[in-house]
């Protein structure tokens, strides 16, 4: 980010407050900021802040001789690396979808070159208004970059999709649009509306109160798919083993322990649309667990292991199932067919199949096939958040087509 030029068109709705916040980041990350505030944005977030935040004047009046010697709205409109209109009102929409330039904000919109990314923040029927659909349509159609809404507690009091993203999503859409890559805020929004919940890292079984039975999964490719949903609109839980990762951005995370912890917290999370079982659970917990630690002692302890409950089956024939319900199978062998007879054991409808035997676990790649009642489908060896963008966007079809149905 360093030395971009981000020019901020901050609209007036109540979630201007969070600009600032994107502001201070922005400038943490070396990012240099212009801001344009409409004359609304200026009842909610004073120019002060946002001045003293980012560093430089303010820009809201069009029709200003000094702005206008100095620097003038057409160079003010291309004379950045992005434009970002945050929070982006109905209003804003629609103004650009329709090409009204009434003010400094959208008529450099209109005047711009660069490439528009819009984080929208209203009320959830302004947002379902058929009017906001229909233009937020015609601005995908045009190019126009989305990031979020989110689906929400809304500050009106409602709930709903709506809510603005947060600072640190809209940050990461900004990074990867900055490096190029547009195809989440291009296609983005494909699970907006939907409620995801995913399972991530491994599980630790308790033997006494130091030690445990765990597994080496990171959490990289159950925490990526967690952040990409989220980054497609979906309101997303994660519920996560014990990793070293953080939490994703605009992703509600709950921390687990066991088998039996991860089963309660997906369970608590319900009802969801889709449910994608990342996490590395163990199969086994110590029947026992002793209440101190076990000594060195004449004979080695026994350990005496009984099931865990399976997390991917009880969620797959739970009463309130989601409508797609995804588990990955790790295998060292035979890696298709255990993959198949896991779908039709556990009654899910994808499974993700990677072969662990060339130490995929806590590595940055992977290699999955992707195994249905349709067929199986192996994608190219390819970054693990990749792996998650691509299969955001695969699963996000499916449940498409299955609600046309
Ligand atoms: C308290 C309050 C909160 C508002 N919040 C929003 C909002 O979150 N999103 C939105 O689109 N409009 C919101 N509005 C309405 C806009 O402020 C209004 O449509 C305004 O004309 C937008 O101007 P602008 O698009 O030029 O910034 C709000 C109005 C008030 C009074």
């Amino acid at each position: 980010m360093k030395g971009k030029r981000i020019l901020l068109v901050i609209g007036g709705g109540i979630a201007a407050y969070k600009i600032l916040e994107l502001i201070r980041r922005l400038r943490e990350q070396e990012a240099s900021v212009r801001a344009v505030m409409t004359r609304a944005a200026k009842e909610f977030v004073t120019p002060l802040s946002v001045a003293s935040l980012s560093g430089n004047q303010i820009f809201d009046d069009l029709f200003s001789l000094t702005d206008e010697t100095e620097i003038g709205h057409i160079e003010l409109s291309r004379d950045a690396d992005l434009v970002v209109v945050a929070p982006a009102t109905a209003d804003l929409l629609a103004k650009l979808a329709h090409g009204l330039a009434d003010d400094l904000a959208s008529t450099l919109l209109l005047a711009t070159d660069k490439k528009i990314l819009v984080a929208p923040a209203m009320n959830v029927r302004m947002w379902e208004n058929p009017v906001t659909r229909r233009n937020v349509a015609s601005l995908r159609h045009d190019g126009i970059l989305f990031v979020g809404p989110e689906v929400g507690d809304m500050a009106c009091g409602e709930y709903g999709a709506g809510r603005i993203s947060e600072p640190a999503a809209i940050l990461a859409a900004i990074e990867d649009i900055l490096r190029g890559d547009t195809r989440v805020a291009l296609h983005g929004g494909q699970l907006a509306g939907r409620r995801v919940v995913v399972t991530s890292g491994p599980t630790r079984e308790p033997i006494d109160p130091l030690r445990y039975l765990g597994n080496s999964s990171s959490g990289k490719q159950g925490h990526a798919i967690a952040a990409a949903a989220a980054r497609a609109g979906a309101e997303v839980v994660l519920v996560s083993g014990p990793v070293a990762l953080p939490d994703p951005p605009g992703v509600a995370t709950r921390h687990v322990t066991t088998a039996s912890e991860m089963l309660a917290a997906v369970e608590a999370a319900l009802p969801a649309d889709m449910f994608v079982a990342a996490a590395a659970v163990a199969d086994w917990r110590v029947a026992e667990v002793a209440a101190q630690k076990l000594k060195k002692g004449a004979q080695a302890p026994v350990l005496r292991l009984v099931e865990n409950p399976d997390i991917l089956a009880r969620i797959a024939q739970n009463p309130g199932r989601p409508r797609l319900v995804v588990g990955f199978a790790a295998e060292t062998e035979n890696l298709i067919d255990n993959a198949r007879a896991k779908l039709t054991a556990k009654g899910c409808d994808v499974i993700v199949a990677n072969e662990v035997s060339d130490d995929v676990l806590g590595q940055d790649e992977n290699e999955v096939t992707i195994v249905t009642r349709g067929g199986t489908e192996t994608w190219p060896r390819m970054r693990k958040d990749h792996v998650a963008l691509k299969l955001v966007a695969y699963l996000a079809k499916l449940l498409e087509a299955d609600h046309a149905r």
